[in-house]
């Protein structure tokens, strides 16, 4: 049902764009009006939330780690696992945010024929979800030969290896098969295994079902109804250099793929793609285990009247003297 909402939430928004992409005057709106509006709110949004991430008190070194941490010469450490530097948490977090080093590990907990909790290792959604976004980032980038001008020589060449097998007419990309086959796993993840799909929101199947709008939109405009890229490019650099244009002859599933990608950039920082920013301030990744070398200060502290042993043992100095016990201070 859920799943069910977010496909009509998607299938009205691509069929108000079909619409709305075959009325001239709505063209503008589509190709100029809500491109800079979703980037507008983009921005504003992404950095309100980073704003107010790191603005927020971090009351306990919270490093999450799962290794031996820095201790005495003769123990081996994990400067990864537990990192103590600065730079062993930028390594961490590298391999994190390139590898999904956690996901990696992520385990699966099923009841055996016997009824025994069994843990397995799930390297499925590990892969999966590296695929869709590693896929998402190339086209990403391919995609700058559409912005900018002259195209970048590495636009080129990641052009070039992804079409490596130089399949069909236009070259098949290897990217555009990857991202579907992902987002599909990720979404049949979430339909068929009984768990995952009790604790999934509609916001969840949104977030997948926009992203397979996108991908099957300008897989559909690259193989099958072809747009005229060269009037695309002139659009796409008018938007760039702020002197919008809107040429003729755009064809209209090119507008439906632009305003799929415009609602998914309003959408992100008030959805849960906003993780993408979030994880760089993650205080349990973000933090060195360096607890007992370094104290850290709660910002919530507050100054509190405390009662020192020095202050204790003033006030009761001659007591103490006249009972024989020993001071700290003669
Ligand atoms: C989140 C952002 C976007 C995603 C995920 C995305 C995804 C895709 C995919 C998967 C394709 C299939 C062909 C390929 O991989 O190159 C494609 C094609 C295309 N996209 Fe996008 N797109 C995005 C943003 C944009 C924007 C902002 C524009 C407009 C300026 C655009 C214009 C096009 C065009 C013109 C094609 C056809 C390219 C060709 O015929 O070779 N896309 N897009």
């Amino acid at each position: 049902m859920r799943a069910f909402q977010a496909l009509v939430i998607v299938a009205v928004l691509s069929g108000a764009a079909t619409l709305a992409a075959g009325v001239t005057a709505m063209r503008p709106v589509l190709g100029i009006v809500l491109p800079y509006l979703a980037l507008a709110v983009f921005l504003a949004g992404m950095v309100a939330r980073v704003v107010w991430w790191a603005r927020s008190p971090v009351p306990f070194k919270i490093t999450t780690v799962c290794g031996q941490q820095r201790s005495l010469p003769f123990l081996r450490r994990q400067p990864l696992e537990s990192p103590f530097t600065g730079w062993q948490v930028v390594g961490r977090m590298a391999l994190e945010i390139l590898l999904f080093r956690s996901l990696f590990r992520n385990t699966r907990t099923e009841l055996t024929p016997r009824k025994n909790l069994a843990y397995q290792p799930d390297k499925l959604l590990w892969a999966g979800a590296l695929a869709f976004h590693w896929s998402f980032l190339v086209i990403i980038l391919r995609h700058l030969r559409l912005f900018l001008e002259p195209v970048p020589r590495m636009v080129g060449i990641l052009e070039s290896v992804d079409g490596f097998f130089q399949l069909a007419v236009p070259t098949f990309l290897l990217t555009d098969a990857v991202i579907v086959a992902a987002l599909l796993y990720l979404l049949a993840r979430r339909l068929f295994n009984a768990r995952v799909r009790y604790v999934s929101l509609a916001a969840d199947y949104l977030a997948l079902f926009l992203l397979l709008g996108i991908a099957g939109t300008g897989i559909a405009m690259r193989y099958f109804w072809k747009v005229d890229l060269v009037s695309v490019k002139e659009l796409a650099l008018g938007l760039v250099t702020l002197r919008p244009v809107l040429p003729e002859g755009v064809g209209a599933i090119f507008f439906v793929h632009l305003f799929l990608v415009s609602v998914l950039f309003a959408y992100f920082p008030f959805s849960k793609l906003v993780h993408m920013g979030g994880v760089f301030l993650s205080p349990t990744r973000n933090m060195a285990n360096d607890n007992r070398a370094r104290r850290h200060v709660n910002p919530w502290n507050h100054p509190v009247p405390v009662h020192t042993y020095e202050e204790w043992e003033e006030e009761f100095h001659d007591k103490l003297v006249a009972c024989g016990l020993p001071l700290d201070k003669e």
